[in-house]
């Protein structure tokens, strides 16, 4: 079946072609240009594709290809930079120069490259779908190989094995491959989903003491413009303790993303002092690339980190930003003339966000293992504006919001995540976590820090009417603590030492600074000066 282009709008392009089915892929044109249906029409479909259209006529060939947009799973996806399409880029820019021409394409793993093989099974043995069948070694990475269909094991590969050639054979003669690709769309089976309750920690003070992100939960990170979303971004893909980070550029600035790759491959992991590489996958798609191969990017990436998860690893999917992916998604509803909504968006904008949300959490894996996939996604409001459509969206879905402040980002404190309006939801269960596994009074030392900045606001309210004179010798001092908790505790410069803080050190720090107010303020009350007090504690 061969069809030809009957109309082209911007980045869709409709085809003379009756029987395909919603997200199968096609080649377009003679360039063969990547597109996916996006809607069935009797006896016409329109395509989304997924590179520059600049050039196309009516007329030219469509190939469907009879399968859905698919990401291709299997060893050698760690430590890849991929474009939204999972083309990878070190590779294609090698092979076709620094420009990617329209149509050009390379497998997205290396077939040839052996893999030594250890299997877990042995010929007549039963396997279920999604059961390890054996593993490999990627890099100091145990990747585990999934069984695609269940049966009785005929066949399977011993030593070296590589991706053209199958593992394993069953008794029906299906032939099990090392790769598999996974339409993007799809979630990715597990048993069960289990409530996120341990520690993602990701270095941050605030973060990992005042609003904390559970493995397995999801946060976002709104914030105007410069105010720190992709520094904090970047900060965290060093530094988080988990297995394996996916990271996707979602149509920001391409530099940034190359020092970015730059600077990843000359840091190690501080938990594994292996090369940070080696734990991560980079989705490029920035805003100098295809706006349509934007909206797939981020599925190209949660189905990479799905993979990953069903191994039972722990895995972190950040995004910068969802934004532009929001901005994608309208570019392309406006394309097919659907009726818009609020702001131009189209009206599905927020059951596509909370679908995607839905796609992290802790499960037990088919393979009986625990995984975990956490998401923090950075979100660029226009105007600093909160309360427009994507931001909403995102805060009705997301388990815990770091909201960034542009005052605290001017008055260059950073992370500008404003202590007052930001929110975890995993605050109790990951509090009781760590008042058992960090410190014993990690719960209470919290409640009593934030009571702390609470009273500096009002006070600093309150002075702001009667005037710094109106306030008591106790107000000064309480003052004077919380400013030591803002600029000590909650600043932490990325380009310094001070970038990563571990959980210990991090209790160490505001079990310090509450214990000096508190005996200070106890001196106080018993009479003794305010000047000799805050000279001490300078
Ligand atoms: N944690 C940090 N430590 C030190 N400096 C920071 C930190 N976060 C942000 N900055 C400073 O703020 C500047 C802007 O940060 P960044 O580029 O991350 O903002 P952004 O919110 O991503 O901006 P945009 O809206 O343009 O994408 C940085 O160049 C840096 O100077
Ligand atoms: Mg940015």
């Amino acid at each position: 079946m061969k069809g030809t282009i009957i109309g082209i709008t911007g980045p869709t392009v409709t085809v003379d072609l009756a029987d395909l089915k919603l997200y199968d892929r096609l080649k377009v044109g003679h360039a063969g240009l990547q597109g996916e249906v996006v809607r069935l029409a009797g006896d016409h479909a329109v395509v989304q594709v997924y590179e520059e259209t600049k050039g196309l006529g009516l007329g030219e060939p469509a190939q469907p290809l009879g399968v859905p947009l698919s990401a291709r799973l299997g060893p050698g996806l760690m430590g890849q930079v991929y474009d939204g399409l999972q083309r990878p880029l070190p590779l294609m820019g090698e092979t076709f120069g620094p420009f990617i021409r329209p149509g050009c394409d390379l497998p997205s793993l290396p077939e040839d490259k052996g893999w030594p093989f250890t299997p877990l099974k042995k010929v007549g043995d039963r396997v279920a779908v999604g059961e390890a069948l054996g593993f490999v070694r990627e890099n100091s990475f145990t990747h585990a190989l999934f069984s695609q269909a269940g049966g009785v094991i005929t066949a399977i590969a011993q030593g070296d094995m590589d991706l053209r050639r199958p593992v394993a054979e069953l008794d029906d003669g299906r032939l099990l491959h090392a790769a598999q690709d996974w339409p993007i769309r799809t979630p990715r089976p597990f048993r069960r989903k289990l409530p996120p309750t341990s520690p993602l920690i990701t270095g941050q003070r605030v973060i990992d003491f005042f609003f904390p992100l559970a493995l397995g939960g999801t946060a976002i990170i709104p914030g105007g413009f410069g105010t720190g979303k992709t520094i904090l971004e970047q900060t965290i893909a060093k530094h988080a303790a988990v297995d394996v980070v996916v990271y996707v550029g979602c149509g920001e600035r391409g530099n940034e993303m190359a020092e970015m790759l730059e600077e990843f491959a000359s840091l190690s992991d501080p938990w594994s002092g292996r090369p940070l590489a080696e734990r991560t996958i980079m989705v490029a798609n920035t805003s100098n690339m295809s706006v349509a191969a934007r909206e797939a990017s981020i599925y190209t990436a949660v189905t990479m980190a799905e993979y990953y998860r069903d191994m039972g690893c722990h895995v972190l999917l950040l995004a910068d930003s969802i934004s532009r992916w929001a901005e994608a998604l309208r570019e392309v509803s406006s394309a097919l003339e659907e009726m818009p909504g609020e702001e131009g968006y189209p009206t599905y904008l927020a059951s596509r966000l909370s679908g995607y949300f839905s796609r992290a959490g802790v499960v037990e894996t088919l393979n009986g293992t625990t995984g975990s996939l956490s998401m923090i996604l950075s979100v660029s409001p226009p105007g600093g504006d909160f309360s427009e459509p994507t931001t909403q969206a995102c805060l009705r879905a997301s388990g815990a919001f770091y909201m960034l402040d542009t005052a605290l980002a001017h008055r260059r404190h950073f992370p500008a995540i404003h202590w007052g309006q930001s929110y975890s939801l995993y605050g109790e269960e990951v509090g009781r976590h760590c008042t058992e596994a960090v410190c014993r009074q990690w719960v209470e030392l919290r409640k009593k820090s934030m009571t702390l900045l609470q009273k500096e606001e009002k006070l600093r309210e309150v002075s702001e009417i009667v005037g710094a004179e109106g306030l008591q010798d106790e107000d000064h001092f309480l003052l004077h603590a919380a400013d030591r908790i803002r600029s000590r505790f909650l600043c932490q410069n990325s380009f310094s030492e001070d970038a990563f803080s571990a959980p210990a050190q991090t209790a160490e720090l505001i079990a310090l600074l509450v214990r000096q107010y508190e005996q200070g303020a106890a001196r106080l009350a018993q009479g003794e000066d305010l000047a000799v007090l805050l000279r001490e504690m300078r």
